[in-house]
């Protein structure tokens, strides 16, 4: 069965690893053009390759800046249905929304809800890595399409192993506790989560870690996302008075808006390192093999 592999803009280079690591399985996966042209006003028009009769079609979009990433991922989804696609999967290895989780003030969006269902009515299956699950603790609560997590941990933990000696992992909020503590268990280091209270957007205050059970340490600040920045360099400000070793700062999603990198680093980290689930400078953890891995799970579902 041949796998058509549509890349999304800005996907084309993880497409491209992906299909090859399809190949590698023995599939035959190719890319297929899937092309977006930006009009002046900032319409868009989308135009594809029209799936063959029995090929699966795999839409490939990472959905950091999701606003602008979403209609056209939503064309294509239905372009594909029209054009006679059997079934459309997506794979995003950063999905979007999924912090906004609840009703946090009178008459907010939940957008995570809103999302899901966005995403459920256009596309087949979706697979994407570390969601965001907080107060959803499934995807599929949300989720009516064939929706599966892969989870990034065995990563991080492999490149921590290999670049990190005597690790302290710490979690600088509750909601990163459950990459935290995965990672330290699987690296057999202590494990440390503070507690955070977000004032604003990018304004946040972290508890201060006791760290005297454990001189010498590396800090190794584990979190699921970096957006702002502003939660690890609360973190880090702390482990400076401390005059702990340079701390490292490992996410799975780097969306490292704005100054996020350069303030994580002026703050003290000695590095960031986040996966390649969103492209930019600080992504030595590649996600490819799991994706493809995951690609051939999902496809192997009648
Ligand atoms: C939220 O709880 C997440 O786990 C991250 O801690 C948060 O998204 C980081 O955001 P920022 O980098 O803007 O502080």
């Amino acid at each position: 069965m041949t796998i058509n592999l549509y890349a999304l803009p800005g996907n084309e280079a993880r497409a491209e690893r992906i299909a090859q690591a399809l190949q590698r399985r023995g599939h035959d996966a190719r890319i297929a053009a899937c092309a977006v042209h930006r009009f002046p006003d900032s319409e868009s028009l989308l135009r594809l390759d029209p799936p063959a009769p029995d090929t699966e079609s795999v839409l490939v979009c990472t959905l950091d800046h999701a606003d602008a990433r979403t209609m056209p991922l939503l064309m294509a989804a239905t372009t594909l249905r029209e054009l006679g696609a059997r079934r459309v999967g997506l794979v995003a290895p950063y999905l979007a929304y999924m912090r906004q989780d609840a009703r946090f003030a009178p008459g907010q969006a939940i957008s995570a809800r809103i999302y899901a269902q966005l995403l459920s009515a256009h596309c087949d299956w979706l697979l994407t890595v570390d969601p965001h699950l907080h107060r959803i603790h499934d995807l599929n609560e949300i989720y009516t399409l064939r929706a599966h997590a892969l989870h990034a941990a065995p990563l991080l933990a492999e490149w921590i192993t290999r670049n990190v000696s005597q690790p302290l992992i710490v979690g600088p909020d509750g909601e990163s506790a459950q990459w935290a503590e995965d990672v330290a268990q699987r690296i057999g280091a202590p494990v440390l989560v503070l507690e955070k209270t977000r004032l604003g957007d990018s304004a946040v205050r972290v508890s201060v870690p006791d760290l005297a059970r454990w001189p010498g340490h590396t800090p190794v600040l584990i979190d699921d996302v970096i957006s702002s920045g502003r939660t690890l360099i609360a973190a880090l400000e702390h482990l400076r008075v401390l005059r702990t070793p340079p701390p490292v700062c490992v996410a799975v999603h780097g969306l490292c808006v704005g100054d996020a990198l350069p303030g994580i680093l002026a703050a003290g980290a000695a590095r960031v390192v986040c996966s390649n689930s969103v492209a930019h400078d600080a992504t030595p953890i590649d996600l490819t093999e799991l994706l493809a891995d995951g690609i051939v799970t999902m496809l192997a579902a009648p």
